[in-house]
């Protein structure tokens, strides 16, 4: 084994709830048994890749912060290997069950395809060992699509298809990869799909290519056998002013165009949610309504920015209406909460890094119990099926089944005089219930 890169970091362990150790979680218990499944099942928290070991704390204005020790070599590969075990270390100490990537976040580019291929390979090489000897899993792996100067006018949606060609080849590889290591799904973030100004675009062209990247993407998985989830995560804007995958609807709707429903689900972000104007509750409801859930990536943005910050989640009442209603829908499956989370770029101790997770997970675990008791409570479901009883009678019924047209159900209403009264959405009495029943902070 090498030299530990976080010596000064000690295995964080479960306190309780009166801990007031940065470096203890206290309300994260893995195999505590919530509702029946454990907090890990319910919860798979992963650790991303990208923004935890590649980010170096640059921003648009400013150089990088963090001096991380494994970017320090010259040799792209030797660095490649010192974060990778970085990364390992910190999946341990953490107690975090998963991790996620992109193909780029674990071997750099090469000058070729087929350099960077086999340094993609050298990696993942790397990566099942640490993953056997850890017992670490894999919640979904990416390729890295908008990085490179030849993706600038998108990967798929390009206008170019040696560009498609290109984004092919690393898809085929990052999903292989992800297979090879046994990952739980495989996500699709449309990075720069999606333009600028329609004075260079053919928006119904750049749909028809995306749809065929998809069906590719698709027939690939079924033919090496990768049983994962195929996800699209959607996002509104950043880096191009109109992404195709805006929100759930949209891509709900580009899967029924493309005839890929059943084969695709939903990786909903939540800072991408706020960002396209919604809450993030809403992403999960619509997504679950039409069946689409599969995975979350958690984070939180800033109200007063109107970009994606891409913060630590530390907001329990958020949680626990995401997670309520994410239990309520019958789970992730497959999914889980991945931290697709960045530190401020003033955060340059390692210690930062970790009291972030810590914060982060024990967020998550929180909102799982205040939703169990929202749940084993009853009373919000218990509304809400009093809301639409009605539903339920004869009028409801007929109308749902297809019994009335427009203008037997218009003769219906005339005949018997109806004149319904309006009653109570009762909003503060359940936000009072949510304030009431759940530990919120
Ligand atoms: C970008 C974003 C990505 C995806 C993976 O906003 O969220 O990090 O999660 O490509
Ligand atoms: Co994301």
């Amino acid at each position: 084994m090498s030299e530990e890169t976080f010596p000064q970091i000690p295995k964080i362990a479960f306190a309780g709830p009166d801990s007031r150790e940065s470096l203890s979680y206290r309300y994260w218990e893995p195999a505590r048994v919530v509702l029946g499944k454990s907090m890990l099942e319910h919860l798979r928290p992963a650790v991303c890749y990208w923004h935890t070991f590649c980010w170096e704390g640059d921003d648009t204005f400013g150089s990088e912060t963090f001096e991380r020790p494994w970017h320090r070599d010259a040799d792209p590969m030797v660095q490649a290997a010192l974060k990778h075990d970085a990364a390992f270390e910190l999946f341990e100490k953490l107690g975090i069950p998963f991790f996620t990537f992109h193909d780029r976040d674990l071997a750099p580019e090469a000058a070729t395809l087929a350099e960077s291929e086999s340094w993609l390979a050298k990696l993942v090489e790397r990566t099942q060992a640490a993953m056997a000897r850890t017992g670490v899993k894999l919640l979904w792996g990416t390729a890295n699509l908008f990085s490179h100067p030849r993706y600038a006018a998108g990967a798929a949606t390009n206008p170019n298809p040696e560009v498609f060609a290109c984004a092919a080849s690393q898809v085929r590889r990052a999903l292989e990869a992800t297979h090879a290591l046994g990952g739980s799904n495989y996500v699709l973030w449309g990075g720069r799909e999606g333009y600028e100004t329609l004075l260079n675009t053919d928006v119904g062209r750049e749909l028809d290519q995306l749809g065929r990247f998809m069906s590719m993407v698709v027939e690939h998985k079924h033919r090496i056998g990768f049983s994962g989830t195929l996800l699209i995560e959607p996002k509104p804007m950043e880096p191009t002013k109109h992404q195709y995958d805006f929100d759930a609807a949209a891509v709900y709707a580009f899967l029924q165009r493309y005839d890929l429903v059943g084969e695709v689900k939903l990786n909903i972000e939540v800072n991408h949610a706020t960002l396209a104007g919604h809450s993030f509750e809403h992403e999960l409801a619509y997504a679950a309504s039409v069946g689409l859930l599969g995975s979350v990536d958690a984070n939180r943005g800033d109200p007063l920015l109107g970009w994606d910050t891409d913060q630590f989640p530390n907001s329990v009442e958020e949680m626990t209406l995401a997670i309520y209603t994410i239990v309520r829908a019958g789970g992730l499956g497959s999914g889980g909460f991945n931290f697709d989370a960045k530190l401020r770029r003033q955060s340059v101790d390692p210690v930062d890094l970790f009291a972030a997770h810590v914060e982060a997970l024990d967020t998550l675990a929180l909102g799982l119990l205040n939703a169990a008791s929202l749940i084993e409570d009853g009373t919000l479901a218990d509304r809400l099926s009093e809301r639409y009883g009605d539903w339920q009678g004869e009028l409801g019924r007929d109308i749902l089944k297809g019994k009335l047209d427009l203008a037997s159900l218009a003769d219906l209403a005339l005949a018997q005089d109806l004149d319904p009264q309006h009653r109570s959405g009762a909003q503060e009495r359940l936000e009072q219930h949510v304030s009431r029943t759940a530990t919120l902070r």
